[in-house]
């Protein structure tokens, strides 16, 4: 009489080893994850994401377009804020190119906004880079907000970054 009691009792205890298993399972495709995701978002301003030649494209748009608000230099006038400097990086460091040139595709010029394609959004902001003191390197920066969004903006240089 103790058996059919004791069975579902035991049965209980391998559905927990089948669940314990699944879920060290999930855990482990989980840590796999955050490793590739972390490495996918290791790139950042520093890395050398636009070109020299992109970045003065992107001044005479800027100087055309940005200039009357943000300020020739980027330090902002009245409304417009700065585009370079401690408090704009305060609002961007931990954030990507990406979610930068979707603010400026979808709410700048303020007065015409879609005014400029992706391309020149990317040698604006190439721009913006340059003049926030991050190097240019040998690859202009693309114009596809997925590729935009693995480059992370920090305004300190990573410690950890080997990069050239
Ligand atoms: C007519 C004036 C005007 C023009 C032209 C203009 N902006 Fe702005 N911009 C503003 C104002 C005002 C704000 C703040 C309010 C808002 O977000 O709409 C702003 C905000 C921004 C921000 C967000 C800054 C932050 O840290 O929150 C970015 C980035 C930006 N502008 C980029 C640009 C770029 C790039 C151009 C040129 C393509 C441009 N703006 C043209 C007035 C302007």
């Amino acid at each position: 009489m103790a058996n059919p009691q004791r069975s579902p009792v035991r049965g209980i205890g391998d559905m927990n080893i089948r669940i314990a298993a699944i879920v060290a399972g999930l855990a482990f495709v989980g840590a796999l994850h955050s490793i590739t995701g972390a490495q996918e978002a290791q790139r950042t301003v520093w890395d050398g994401v636009y070109t020299e030649e992109q970045a003065k494209r992107g001044k005479e748009i800027y100087a055309q377009v940005c200039s009357k608000c943000h300020a020739t230099d980027l330090s902002g006038v009245d409304e417009a804020p700065a585009l370079s400097g401690g408090a704009f990086l305060a609002n961007w460091g931990g954030l990507t190119v990406g979610d930068l040139s979707e603010r400026v595709r979808i709410s700048m010029p303020p007065n015409n906004k879609g005014k400029l394609s992706r391309q020149q959004i990317a040698d604006v902001l190439s721009h913006v880079m340059n003049v926030n003191g991050f190097p240019p390197g040998k690859t202009e920066m693309d114009s596809k907000t997925e590729v935009l969004r693995q480059i992370r903006i920090e305004s300190t240089k990573p410690k950890a970054n080997s990069g050239s």
